[in-house]
């Protein structure tokens, strides 16, 4: 850090966290963080649920902020958020932080998470196999679920920056108020790739994808896509010219 900043912002890199283990994880860090940072201090995924980055960086600016460093954390961090995170951080410095100083701090190597993580091994607790009740799953989880709609919610990290960390929640909600619940099944995924039109939902068996930029577009695609089944050409994401799922759905459209 160049000099001391006034807001941190603790961001952890871990796709696959349940909601249970998120609360534990972030609340943790935020905790023995506390222990070293005596500045006001935000704790957020880069991917998955929860507010995300970008929302984190705005709320320290709304708060008056003057200089906020972003300290990455990841058990490893991946390479592609090693990447990303830099250009991500600028655009928020170039876009929207005003006059409030922007630090990234370089995210940890793989060899910075061994080091750090090998150590707890000594000391974890063990347990026979031998003595556990072999299992791979549960009674039931042979049969698909029951739903005709199926929505995938890209939660990956540029999707994330653009505030999709809450969409399938919101998403959620939408649907059980419009009661369309029981026909949907709503999952979260990694980057599905087209970021620059995130935070995006595809939905199949119909095969198109939405850009879903806020309520409007969501209460759009629950109630006018999936409730009605109309279209909503300005939401959905086109297809690459000449690409084979534009050759395939010309071949539909003259069958
Ligand atoms: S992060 Fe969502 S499409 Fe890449």
């Amino acid at each position: 850090m160049t000099t001391d900043p006034d807001h941190i912002i603790l961001c952890v890199s871990q796709p696959s966290l349940s909601a249970r283990d998120e609360a534990r994880m972030l609340a943790a860090i935020h905790q023995a963080a506390r222990q070293i940072y005596a500045q006001p201090l935000t704790v957020v995924r880069l991917e998955g649920s929860g507010e995300g980055l970008a929302s984190a960086l705005r709320a320290a600016r709304d708060a008056g902020a003057g200089h906020v460093c972003v300290l990455p954390t990841g058990f490893p961090m991946a390479a592609n958020i090693r990447a990303w995170l830099p250009g991500a951080v600028a655009h928020f410095a170039a876009n929207e932080a005003g006059d409030m100083q922007v630090e990234l701090a370089t995210p940890p190597e793989p060899e910075d998470a061994a080091a750090a993580l090998v150590p707890l091994t000594q000391s974890a607790r063990v347990s026979s196999a031998q003595a556990t009740r072999p299992s791979l799953g549960k009674p039931g989880w042979q049969f698909l679920p029951d739903f005709d709609t199926h929505l995938l919610v890209c939660t990956g990290p540029r999707c994330a920056f653009r505030g999709a960390g809450t969409l399938q929640l919101r998403l959620k909600q939408a649907l059980a108020e419009a009661g369309l619940s029981d026909r949907c099944l709503t999952t979260t995924t990694g980057c599905l790739y087209p970021c620059n039109q995130g935070p995006l939902v595809a939905l199949y068996p119909q095969g198109d994808w939405f850009h879903i930029p806020d309520e409007a577009a969501l209460q759009r695609l629950v109630t006018d896509v999936i409730g009605q089944g109309l279209d909503a050409p300005e939401l959905r994401l086109a297809e690459r010219p000449g690409g084979l799922r534009a050759q395939s759905l010309t071949t539909r459209k003259e069958a």
